[in-house]
């Protein structure tokens, strides 16, 4: 039997690929004009990094982690985000000892073992950023600002920013309790999962997606309605700063997202047109991370935003990026002497950066106009018999079969001058 790609992960076929580069094109623009420097950590790392940093509550860790012992009897797992990586790389490297903030994007595949469907796969690619150093309400809108400046420029249309604060551990208690004490009389009727949250991780109870759950926490307290001062002062200035680049957002108080880390500002974007996987971003601010992974009281905000769900969103909305890489010229050699001297031109042409290619294939000069014609190459260099005799090669342009001969001694000069005259045209 022939063997196939692993269940939940992808091929991304050259067409595809295309459109992938143009994405993470703008996607590195985009970090440059907000000063994001990009960071590339392993694909694996040492268990107890997402243990910790990720959570031992979270499905993540309990359900959907790619753990693997090595050879040298290491626990070790393939990433299922990026967050915990990018925080051991800031602490492992001392990036808190130079003048503060930092600021990193990472792109990249992600590993968790979930239920494939549409829009959920077991290998799955991630951009994100994370801001270390400050806690200042602008950092959190800032990083906002950023995701929905990309989804500008790809064009995306009817986007849904949730926003939620879920307080710090002097006001998280507080909620805690009062969540329990409401929660206490309908422990009976909550689902498996959330009657084993309910001492563990009572919050994650508010976003359960079974509806008996959901009905329940209907009116449950909410972490908003028990926020401290400092944590009330400090998503007012998050709501502040969206409202003056005016970032339009729905306030969620039963927004809690799926990793323990979060303090203060949690967010998600939504895009309703993909179905159930509507929610192409998501992220908040984490205060608490870098001291849990071994680093001292450093606050940090950020978001990942998943690439394959930017594109089933832009599908969706009838948005297309290129998928046809473009050739400046092709060259139709008719005997093997032309096709040596055609090989010697093309390589001489690609040096200087001109995109083109010959035919491989021994066709006859039809079937060679009818594969560039295919591959879209405005220009045609034919070399036969006749054209060795006179030492002139024959150049066909594709839109009007208009043909002219060019001297094979001033051939590569003048091809250079027509591919590159035509480029500052464009
Ligand atoms: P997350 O919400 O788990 O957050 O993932 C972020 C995004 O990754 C999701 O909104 C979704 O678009 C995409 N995603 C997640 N799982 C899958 C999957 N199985 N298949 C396809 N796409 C998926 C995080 O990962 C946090 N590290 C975000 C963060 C960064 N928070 C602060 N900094």
């Amino acid at each position: 039997m022939a063997i196939t790609r692993p269940k939940g992960t992808n091929d991304f076929m050259p067409d595809e690929v295309l459109s992938w580069q143009y994405m993470e094109n703008i996607l590195r623009d985009l970090c440059k004009q907000f000063g994001y420097m990009e960071l590339r950590t392993p694909i694996f790392e040492d268990t107890e990094l997402f243990i910790r940093g990720v959570g031992d509550t979270t499905d993540i860790v309990q359900k959907e982690m790619y753990t693997f012992t090595d050879q040298g009897n290491r626990s070790l797992t393939l990433r299922p985000e990026g967050t915990a990586s990018t925080v051991r790389a800031y602490l492992e490297h001392k990036m808190f000892a130079v003048s503060q903030p930092t600021k990193l994007y990472y792109m990249g595949p992600m590993f968790r073992c979930e239920k494939p469907q549409a829009g959920r796969y077991r290998q799955f690619h991630q951009f994100g950023v994370e801001f270390f150093g400050s806690n200042s309400s602008a950092a959190d809108a800032e990083v906002i600002s950023l995701a929905w400046e990309f989804y500008q420029r790809l064009g995306l249309k009817g986007l849904e920013v949730r926003l939620n604060s879920v307080g710090c551990p002097n006001c998280r208690p507080i909620h805690r309790k009062a969540l329990q004490e409401f929660l206490k009389p309908h422990f009976e009727e909550l689902c498996s999962s959330c009657q084993s949250r309910f001492e563990k991780n009572p919050l994650r109870i508010l976003d359960c997606k079974s509806p008996v759950c959901q009905k329940i926490v209907e009116n449950a307290p909410t972490t908003i309605d028990c926020l401290c001062e400092e944590c009330q002062e400090h998503f007012a200035g998050v709501k502040s700063y969206l409202d003056a680049v005016k970032i339009p957002y729905h306030l969620d108080p039963h927004l809690v997202r799926g990793l323990d880390y979060y303090t203060n500002t949690a967010f998600e974007i939504l895009v309703t047109e993909i179905g159930a996987q509507s929610a192409i971003c998501g992220g908040g601010r984490y205060n608490g991370l870098v001291k849990e992974v071994g680093g001292s009281n450093t606050p940090g905000v950020g978001f990942a935003l998943g690439m394959e769900r930017a594109f089933a969103a832009m599908a969706a909305q009838g948005i297309t990026l290129p998928t046809k890489e473009k050739f400046d010229l092709y060259f139709a050699p008719l005997n093997e002497e032309a096709d040596h001297l055609c090989f010697m031109w093309l390589t001489a042409l690609r040096s200087q950066g001109i995109a083109c290619e010959k035919d491989y294939m021994n066709r006859s000069l039809k079937a060679q106009m009818k594969y560039a014609d295919k591959i879209h190459a405005p220009y045609v260099v034919i070399v036969g018999d006749s054209e060795l005799a006179d030492q002139k090669a024959v150049l066909r342009c594709m839109a009007n079969a208009q043909q002219k001969e060019i001297d094979f001694v001033n051939l590569i000069d003048s091809l250079v001058e027509m591919v590159n005259g035509g480029k500052e045209n464009e």
